[in-house]
């Protein structure tokens, strides 16, 4: 079934949403949830979708063609948007969006490699045309590399048993996503010391599947180029699904919402900062208990934002 439930939609509507008529950049349109409420809310309102992932794009086209030319689609990633601006002679933008991760969609595919419930390859691309899958991934690491990046990705505490596992298992035989999972679970159980609420081979899938797209990698880029994209008083907004990558959100707003850095005691400014953008968003935003019950998706979901001075 083709579905996915937009996350915060509420939430991304009330503050992605600056300017009556105003032009509008979804970086991660996926099937369209949030274009389309935005869309809908505002008749007169523009927006480019952008997604790595062809297959997402053409069934958003699809279901989002009642809208004709106030949307138009881009198959690129979202680190390039400024580059996608400049070759389409776009103006800055009254508002970014930003929902990370997967879709359900895409988890639901078992062929997309994603899903340690679904027989498939592994895969885990978003972007069929690059060239590192998962298994080549497994296949170039060292045992040390991959336990790093289980540890770091999926803050899985038994990274390098289960790493060492994966190599092996993997010089013996062609893995896919249940055999993976099967290695997985036979080290991570729940047991006496172990109160698992997630399936044990979670941690490991999601870090395979940050590693694999360069998912940290390209967030940290775009998010340098956020304070040009935007028009003044127009908002960016960020929906992330992992402490690394709220970590990472939560940096970059700090840095841009500081202003001066010299010492207090400096006569003048000499670092020539000044506050680019404006923290919407102290505390970032959750899912309510409602949201949560019906979109258990929404229950790790973290919104930032940011305004344009
Ligand atoms: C959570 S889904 C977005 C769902 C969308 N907001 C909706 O309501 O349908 C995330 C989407 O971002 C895309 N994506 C992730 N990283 C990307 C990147 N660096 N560049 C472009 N698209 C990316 C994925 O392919 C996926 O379709």
């Amino acid at each position: 079934m083709l579905h996915h439930i937009p996350v915060l939609l509420t939430e991304v509507l009330t503050i992605w949403h600056t300017k009556k008529g105003g032009f509008y950049i979804d970086g991660t349109v996926g099937l369209g949830g949030h274009s389309e409420a935005l869309l809908k809310k505002d008749p007169e309102a523009q927006v480019l979708g952008i997604d790595r992932d062809p297959q997402s794009l053409e069934i958003a086209k699809e279901r989002l063609k009642e809208f004709g030319s106030r949307i138009f689609f881009v198959q690129d990633n979202f680190k390039n948007i400024k580059k996608i601006m400049k070759d389409l002679k776009l103006p800055k933008a009254n508002g970014l969006l930003f929902d990370l991760g997967i879709s359900s969609f895409q988890l639901e595919d078992g062929a997309r490699g994603f899903s340690f419930q679904r027989a498939g390859p592994l895969d885990m691309r978003m972007d069929p045309d690059i060239n590192q899958t998962a298994e080549n991934l497994i296949r170039d690491l060292s045992i040390k590399e991959l336990a790093e990046i289980i540890q770091n990705f999926g803050e899985e505490k038994r990274a390098k048993k289960i790493a060492f596992e994966i190599k092996r298992q993997s010089l013996k035989m062609k893995l896919n996503t249940l055999k993976l999972s099967q290695i997985i679970s036979k080290i991570v159980h729940p047991n006496k010391n172990q109160n698992l609420s997630i399936h044990p081979a979670t941690r490991t899938f999601q870090a395979l599947r940050i590693a694999t797209n360069k998912e940290l990698e390209n967030l940290k880029l775009i998010l340098k180029e956020t304070p040009d994209l935007l028009q003044a008083g127009a908002h960016s907004v960020w929906i992330s699904f992992h402490s690394l990558e709220d970590r990472i959100i939560k940096n970059a707003i700090r840095d841009w919402t500081q202003g001066c850095i010299c010492p207090k005691d400096f006569p003048q400014c000499v670092c020539q900062k000044h506050k680019e953008l404006f923290d919407l968003t102290r505390k970032a935003i959750v899912a309510g208990e409602k949201e949560a019950l019906q979109n258990p998706r929404s229950r790790s979901a973290k919104l930032r934002a940011v305004e344009k001075i």
